[in-house]
């Protein structure tokens, strides 16, 4: 299938220029090759860089179908990568350097690992005041299975060096201009943690273009950007890695920030694992309903951590009570929620949701501004007008 991109570098750009995407959208509506962002439901954040943000209905699945998994991509996806050519090299502080092909990973054994893969700026739409930035709603998320070697295997055969204190994950996205290439590290011990893979399958079919094919880092628990996509080079370091997506990207301040002040890059730490979280995904925010007996379902999430429980309040947080947590659960998965609502009388409601997990951390009612609007995780809610 033709990406929008692929079709626009096959088409004379005197002809795309003399068009505008509206006509483009009509012709490629009529072309069954060539796919339109946004076609499958999802809600179009960015074209130029494609960022696809699932909506709330689909969280309605323990596992979300790779059409319905949010998109995010910091420049061009790479237009071709050829499965014979493609290969991965393995480098920096170890023994013995090596190269290896997609047939040498799908030789390795095999582990599938179940997580949630949240972008850090998920909920930045949310923060107050406005943060610049893709605006995600609820949607950078998703849950999915996820397989292929451990990276462990693989830097097992290279010999890690005593020296190697991180692991560099570098892909092969197209860098428009002068932007940094996208390069990320993560310290070895959850390089070398049995969950952490080199994947080359989603939902066991081999993973997406969006999503990394042929092979991605997934790094279990921790913030989307960790996950490197289209991997071609992993080489250990002798210290964290500091290019533009480590630092000043993806850090929080040590300390909180008055609203509106500038990130001290020196006063930071570098992104890791998730925050605990849940999202209302029915009844939607705005919604009227009409029945008195809801139906309140969301999801509920907390990195490496496990939830403990979810509590839902109909009174704007005066009273809460326990949702019950569906029966689908892994270690690094979301749990679904579903609560029984009986509504006592017609009018206007706040939902709320508020998630505890096993480290005993419970979601709070307003978040730490940051000027990235990272790792948002305020205590979901949804106004909904009730007509009995
Ligand atoms: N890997 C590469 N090579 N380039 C990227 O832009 N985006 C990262 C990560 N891996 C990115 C990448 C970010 S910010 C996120 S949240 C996840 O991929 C999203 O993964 P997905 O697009 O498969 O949902």
């Amino acid at each position: 299938m033709l990406s929008r991109r692929q079709f626009l570098l096959a088409v004379p750009s005197a002809a795309v220029a003399a068009g505008s995407l509206h006509s483009f959208r009509m012709w490629a509506a009529e072309e069954p090759n060539v796919y339109l962002p946004g076609e499958d439901g999802m809600i179009v954040r960015s074209e130029r860089f494609l960022d696809l943000e699932m909506p709330p209905e689909f969280f309605n699945s323990w596992i979300t179908p790779a059409p319905h998994f949010f998109v995010r991509n910091h420049m061009h996806e790479p237009s071709t990568v050829g499965v014979e050519s493609w290969r991965l090299s393995i480098g920096g502080e170890v023994e013995r350097p090596l190269t290896l092909s997609l047939k040498d990973l799908e030789r390795m054994p095999s582990h599938t690992v179940t997580n949630t893969l949240e972008c850090a700026g998920n909920g930045r739409a949310f923060h107050q005041p406005h943060v610049p930035g893709i605006q995600w709603q609820k949607g950078a998320v998703g849950n999915a299975r996820f397989s292929g070697p451990r990276l462990r295997d693989v830097l097992q055969h290279a010999g890690v060096k005593p020296t190697g204190k991180h692991v560099m994950l570098h892909g092969l996205d197209e860098v428009p201009g002068k932007v940094p290439p996208f390069i990320r590290s993560i310290p070895v011990d959850k390089a070398l943690d049995g969950d952490t893979l080199v994947a080359t399958k989603m939902n066991a079919t081999a993973l997406s273009k969006h999503h990394g094919f042929p092979a991605r880092a997934l790094v279990p628990g921790w913030i989307g950007a960790a996950s490197c996509k289209w991997l071609s080079e992993i080489k250990v370091l002798d210290k964290e890695f500091d290019g533009n997506f480590m630092k000043p990207g993806y850090r929080m301040p040590n300390h909180p920030l008055k609203l509106g002040e500038s990130l001290n890059v020196e006063d930071s730490h570098v992104l890791t694992a998730l925050n605990v979280k849940s999202v209302i995904s029915s009844p939607l925010e705005g919604a009227t309903v009409k029945a008195k007996v809801q139906q309140v379902r969301g999801a509920a999430w907390a990195g490496e951590a496990n939830i403990d429980k979810v509590e839902i309040s109909t009174d704007g947080g005066t009273s809460w009570q326990e949702a019950n947590l569906g029966r689908e659960q892994a270690k690094y998965a979301w749990r679904l929620w579903s609560y029984v609502w009986k509504v006592p009388q017609s009018g206007d409601y706040t939902i709320m949701s508020r998630a505890t997990d096993s480290q005993g951390r419970v979601q709070p009612a307003t978040v730490e501004w940051n000027p990235s609007g990272y790792l948002y995780n305020a205590i979901d809610q949804a106004k909904v007008n009730v007509r009995l």
